[in-house]
């Protein structure tokens, strides 16, 4: 019985502790299912450095290469790294991730990014040393 307990709740810390690669997977199986190909690391690195009709470009308040401090586009606050390998914080937390890609994507595109956008973005952070 211990033993079944514990087996539990180590599945369950693991189910809310998310990993950079668990919510590249997320993301990669929700494209699938849209019949999207996605996990594309150079696209992802473009599409954040791209301007997608509106001024900004999530380059403009993450930086071009988002292993260093970033800072607000309006409000000059810094904003500390994207890359997972430099801030073990990052995509920890599904929930957190979608809020600020809702909000953020709004602001650049106008629009929700898409799962495919999502984890072309992410591939490509995640493979920043
Ligand atoms: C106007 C400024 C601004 C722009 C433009 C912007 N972001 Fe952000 N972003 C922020 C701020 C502020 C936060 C929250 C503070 C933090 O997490 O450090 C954030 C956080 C995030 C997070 C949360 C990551 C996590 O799990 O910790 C993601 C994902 C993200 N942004 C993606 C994007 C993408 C993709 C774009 C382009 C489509 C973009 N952002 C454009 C300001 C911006």
């Amino acid at each position: 019985m211990a033993l079944v307990l514990s087996a539990l709740s180590v599945l369950s810390g693991l189910a809310w502790a998310d990993s950079p690669a668990d919510l590249l997977d997320h993301y990669k199986t929700e494209a699938k299912a849209a019949g999207l190909g996605a996990g594309d690391a150079p696209r992802g690195q473009s599409f954040f450095n791209s301007t997608h009709g509106n001024e900004w470009k999530c380059a403009s308040c993450h930086g071009a290469v988002p292993t260093g401090k970033g800072e607000h586009a309006i409000t000059h606050k810094v904003i500390e790294p994207m890359a997972p390998a430099l801030n073990p914080q990052r995509f920890s937390d599904l929930a957190k991730t979608e809020k600020w890609f809702r909000r953020n994507c709004k602001d650049v595109l106008a629009r929700d990014c898409s799962a495919a956008e999502k984890a072309d973005v992410l591939a490509w952070l995640i493979s920043l040393k």
